[in-house]
């Protein structure tokens, strides 16, 4: 069956110089994974299903050009500090930083030319099982929007013989700086463009959260989940508690939080279900992050996705695993801070299973 339907011209450019395409990896499954060297964007991930043609579950766009219009970081690499930085300041041994500031008072995603716009070096690969990868780096430079020190960053998505996207993250500084990556791709388990994610269950393995100001920064609270909306540690409906007029949910427009995952160390460990009964489609989302920010799509608004469907509002939900927002100000949370000589690594794995 044909599921590569993207046109593969449309995502050759050259960028800054150096050129970007389309990879495409498949698994002895028949699932396909596509991603662009244009910001480590995930395109496409393509679930074969009984009897029908198979299910594209990720939100993209048909052309380089309209990724580089886009304001959605649909399925980028973010960085190099995913999430927010209030006020787009931190200190680091007394020397305070500025960052772009771009989402209200704050830093999101890495500022003005973040990980997600950038062209990154792309060489595709078998690993030892046999299994095709993508090997994607980037060389991020000294004071590179505002951040300090020479940074190496290397991604590895892997599409495994057992229906994962693993992608496994590894960065070196020259200088003492701060980091905190996450991939970002919109995931619709009824398919891309086909209506809402409210209906999907979702569990979290997560007891607390961290509760934000009206501009989504976190106050610096670890709050239980208990007798909250927030309490996903039995499977809810993503829309059981979004209304029209948003009162149960309280916090902002829908789900944007930091949820605390429950785990001792960093391990790779399940963070996430979930599943779509229409489609029988589960992911399961295992991650060696302490934080997860469950986004639902909520200023989502766009009219030019792949195959010209639209994607409003709600019509994808983010699982970014990461260090929790705004980490750098908080002594309370765990440390996004990178020293010369440290490895940061990173593992996360969304699993996919036809039921
Ligand atoms: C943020 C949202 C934002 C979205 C797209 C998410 O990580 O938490 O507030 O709208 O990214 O930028």
């Amino acid at each position: 069956m044909e599921i590569d339907n993207l046109n593969k011209t449309n995502f050759n450019k050259t960028i800054d110089n150096q050129e970007v395409s389309l990879f495409s990896l498949k698994n002895k499954n028949g699932f396909v994974c596509q991603i662009t060297n244009y910001g480590a964007r995930l395109v496409s991930f393509f679930v074969p299903v009984k009897d029908k043609a198979p299910i594209d579950v990720v939100l993209g766009y048909d052309s380089i050009d309209n990724y580089q219009k886009d304001d959605f970081y649909l399925g980028v690499i973010a960085g190099r500090y995913a999430n927010r930085i209030a006020n787009g300041k931190f200190s680091l041994e007394g020397k305070e930083y500025s960052l772009f500031v771009n989402n209200g008072p704050n830093s999101l995603h890495g500022g003005k030319k973040g990980f997600d716009k950038v062209v990154w070096k792309a060489s595709p690969f078998f690993n030892e099982r046999e299994e095709e990868a993508l090997e994607l780096s980037y060389l991020s430079m000294d004071g590179e929007e505002g951040f300090p020190g020479n940074l190496q960053v290397k991604v590895i998505y892997t599409l495994t013989n057992d229906n994962e996207i693993k992608i496994d993250y590894e960065a070196v500084t020259d200088a003492k700086t701060i980091l905190n990556l996450t991939n970002h791709a919109y995931f619709n388990l009824n398919g891309a463009g086909e209506g809402a994610i409210k209906s999907h269950d979702l569990v979290l393995n997560a007891d607390s959260f961290t509760p934000t100001d009206a501009g989504a920064i976190p106050t610096g609270k670890i709050q239980s989940v208990s007798n909250t909306p927030m309490d996903f540690r039995m499977a809810h409906k993503i829309g059981e508690h979004i209304n029209e007029d948003y009162i149960e949910l309280k916090q902002g427009i829908g789900y944007d939080h930091n949820w605390v995952l429950n785990k001792k160390n960093n391990e790779l460990s399940w963070a996430a279900t979930v599943y779509e009964a229409s489609t029988g489609i589960e992911l399961k989302a295992f991650t060696t992050e302490p934080g997860v920010q469950f986004y639902s799509g909520n200023y989502l608004n766009i009219n030019n996705g792949k195959n010209s469907k639209s994607y409003p509002t709600r019509s994808g939900f983010c699982l970014e695993m990461q260090h929790f927002p705004d980490s750098p100000n908080h002594d309370n949370f765990p440390s996004t801070v990178l020293n010369p000589g440290e490895i940061y690594t990173q593992t996360t794995v969304y699993q996919f299973e036809v039921k």
